[in-house]
């Protein structure tokens, strides 16, 4: 029997495996399931961290989904299942690998749990989002990708590195496709309310733009074998918390574009309220000329992987 909030997690790799760490140290829901292919691994992942919910006095367990019929019941369903993207591929080179992982995993949760908010993570980002959007069948506000949250935080970081102050009081905007065209926003950026504007000059804002657009291949430089996985964790912490507690709270997310922003049938990342029952209202801000051509050349980028995928018939 479902005693409180469940959320299934589907790869249970680094970003997987995070994310339940994260959530169940802070005990926003009563179940968590990992599914991976690898059950054995899974397994004792699951075993750590319900040990580790017990020594932070929380009351989450962490259990495995040997099938898929282990879904059912959740709320949310967090998709990570993938390949992570290695030294010199982009993140459109895992199109197709990822295309077809995600369209097998998101058919399970069709089956098993058809009510759930669908929490989009693997790359590329926007287009596994639409992938899920369109083999699910779930209506728009049920399918969300997570990556503004992360790249948002990277410009974040990036901003306090520079300034030296302002920790925790930034507020760094970000919007568009989660790729080497992402659109950070200075002009809506601020600290404690002080627009970015006022506190960097051009030619610093710029090498903040420029080093948040390629702050996942920064960390791939590093980590040789993977790619980040404590920030995009946590950003996707964030959204389930968001829905689980139905806060309503204004972050920016990978979504459906139906007209929106002069878009459609394409997903990119916009302010978006999130609530219980997934995107609750979209935001749309006024952008001036030059940030609306940005926006449209990522819009453009989305949109090029998703007719290489009905190109080849991917969606029939
Ligand atoms: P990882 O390799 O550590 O984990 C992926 C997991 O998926 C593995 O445990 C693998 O066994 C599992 N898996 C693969 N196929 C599966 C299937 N059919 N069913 C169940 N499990 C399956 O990779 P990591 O670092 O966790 O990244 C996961 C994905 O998230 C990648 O696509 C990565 O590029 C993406 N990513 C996206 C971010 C974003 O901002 N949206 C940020 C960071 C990573
Ligand atoms: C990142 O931005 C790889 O998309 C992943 O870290």
């Amino acid at each position: 029997m479902k005693k409180g909030k469940k959320v299934a997690i589907i790869g249970a790799g680094n970003v997987g495996a995070t994310v339940a760490y994260a959530l169940a140290m802070n005990g926003v829901c009563h179940e968590i399931v990992l599914r991976d292919r690898n059950t054995e691994i899974a397994k004792g992942k699951a075993l750590d961290m319900s040990q580790a919910a017990n020594a932070a006095r929380q009351h989450t367990i962490v259990s495995v989904a040997e099938d898929a019929s282990g879904l059912a019941g959740s709320d949310v369903v967090v998709i990570t299942a993938g390949s992570p993207r290695l030294p010199g591929m982009s993140r459109d080179d895992l199109l197709m690998i990822n295309a077809e992982i995600t369209k097998e995993v998101v058919r399970d949760v069709k089956e098993h749990a058809p009510d759930s908010i669908i929490i989009m993570v693997s790359n590329p980002l926007d287009v596994m989002t639409y992938v899920a959007l369109k083999e699910s069948g779930f209506p728009k506000e049920r399918v969300i990708g997570m990556a503004g949250i992360l790249d948002s935080a990277r410009m974040a970081h990036f901003i306090h590195e520079k300034l030296g102050y302002g920790a925790g009081q930034i507020r760094a905007s970000v919007m568009g496709g989660h790729g080497d065209d992402m659109v950070p926003l200075p002009k809506f950026s601020t600290v404690a309310g002080v627009p970015l504007t006022d506190v960097l000059d051009e030619e610093e804002i710029l090498e903040i733009v420029e080093r948040t657009k390629h702050g996942g291949a920064e960390i791939v430089g590093y980590l040789k074998t993977g790619s980040a996985y404590y920030a995009p964790a946590k950003s996707t912490a964030i959204m389930v918390e968001a829905i689980l507690k139905d806060t309503k709270q204004i972050h920016p997310c990978a979504v459906f574009l139906d007209g929106h922003y002069g878009h459609s049938d394409v997903v990119s990342g916009v302010p978006v309220a999130l609530g219980a029952n997934g995107v609750e209202k979209l935001f749309e801000m006024t952008l001036n000329e030059k940030q609306k051509r940005k926006f449209a050349a990522s819009v453009d980028s989305v949109r090029g992987m998703i007719n290489v995928l009905k190109e080849k018939n991917f969606f029939n």
